[in-house]
């Protein structure tokens, strides 16, 4: 503390105001202004110990002294709130400048194959379509006997196909019907054909999305866990025209208008005639090459209609399936199908399926 140089009682008071009054206006710092009320105001400040002192003043002089020294402590007071409300919205505006720019919000987002799958799904939608859902672990009377497949089937074989070791487990599941066969990982959609047509009655119209899994080397195309759509339409009159005409609109939506379609005959159990489609766009390669095998589909086999208790003479259907993941590398660019498991999240950040 600066030493008071005016002598006198009256002089002490008048120096302290002059002294506590600018360290307050001076104070730049919350810290240094609470340096400052310890100093002169708080119990042991000087003021305070000078108006501690008042009645050792001569009784002449110590009703003004008293007078000052309290108008000084009132006055000290309320220089020091101001002071403090002022130092407070000064560190408040620092805070918060309106014009920097805001922080990013780091948002989630939807792994492009579900992505894929949503898009694929608004698209049936518009198309009349449903969604159906059936088990992942499915018996073999689902995924191949009620899909009219031969028992020697290549794809029947342990080495295409999961099967689940349990065998108990298997029957308790079936609830003791044998006939349903081994528990198995489904390798495709299809089963869910028979599920929905024993459930529902035509006219059926419907997709069902889901996962499957087949005992595949995995590379650059292959996994052994990927994702299809199945798509069935039963009702009375369906011919194949539907069948092509539904396909050709889903794909140009999905994939771009300017798609030209090849229909291939082929052989699958559960249809007959049987299809696989290709397509290619004008100038433009799917990965390098000119063709993109976009499904397998043909119109629902009578032995499978018979097999749910449906008239074929009356009923006919058209199913199809395809796998999204291809879909899903050439629209998001992806070269290599691992990518889409790596769980590297500049892969959801940056990837978007694109037409
Ligand atoms: N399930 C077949 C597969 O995984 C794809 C398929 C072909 C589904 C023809 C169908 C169909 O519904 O009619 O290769």
């Amino acid at each position: 503390m600066e030493k008071i140089v005016q002598p006198g009682a009256l002089a002490e008071v008048e120096q302290l105001e002059r002294e506590i009054l600018s360290s307050i206006a001076q104070a730049s710092t919350p810290e240094e202004l609470e340096g400052v009320r310890i100093r002169y105001l708080a119990r042991k400040g000087s003021l305070s110990q000078l108006l501690d002192r008042i009645g050792q003043f001569p009784k002449e002089i110590r009703p003004e002294i008293g007078r000052k020294a309290n108008a000084l402590k009132e006055r000290a007071w309320a220089a020091f709130e101001d002071r403090k409300k002022e130092l407070k919205a000064r560190a408040q505006a620092t805070l918060l400048d309106p014009t920097l720019p805001g922080r990013p919000v780091v948002s989630g987002s939807l792994h492009p194959i579900l992505e894929l799958r949503a898009r694929i799904v608004q698209i049936f939608r518009t198309l009349g379509f449903a969604l159906a859902d059936g088990p992942e672990v499915e018996t073999e009377y689902y995924n191949f006997d009620a899909l009219n497949t031969p028992p020697d089937h290549p794809a029947r074989t342990e080495q295409d196909t999961f099967y689940l070791a349990d065998q108990e487990l298997a029957l308790e599941w079936d609830q003791g019907q044998p006939k349903k066969g081994r528990l198995l990982l489904r390798p495709q959609t299809s089963p869910v054909q028979v599920r929905v047509m024993q459930s529902h009655k035509p006219p059926i119209r419907v997709i069902a999305p889901g996962r499957c899994y087949r005992r595949d080397e995995i590379d650059a195309t292959h996994h052994i866990a990927f994702f299809q759509v199945e798509g069935l339409v039963v009702d009375e009159g369906i011919s194949v025209c539907e069948l092509k005409g539904t396909l050709e609109v889903f794909f140009r939506e999905l994939l771009g208008k300017d798609l030209e379609f090849r229909f291939r005959p082929h052989y699958f159990p559960f249809t007959e005639p049987s299809f696989e489609v290709d397509a290619r766009r004008p100038g433009r390669m799917f990965h390098g090459k000119e063709w993109l095998e976009l499904c397998g589909c043909g119109m629902v086999h009578p032995k499978v209609l018979q097999g749910v208790g449906l008239d074929p003479e009356r009923y006919q259907g058209f199913a199809f399936g395809f796998g999204i993941d291809r879909f899903a590398m050439i629209l998001c660019e992806v070269p290599d199908l691992r990518f889409f498991t790596e769980n590297d999240v500049r892969l959801l950040q940056r990837l978007s399926p694109v037409v």
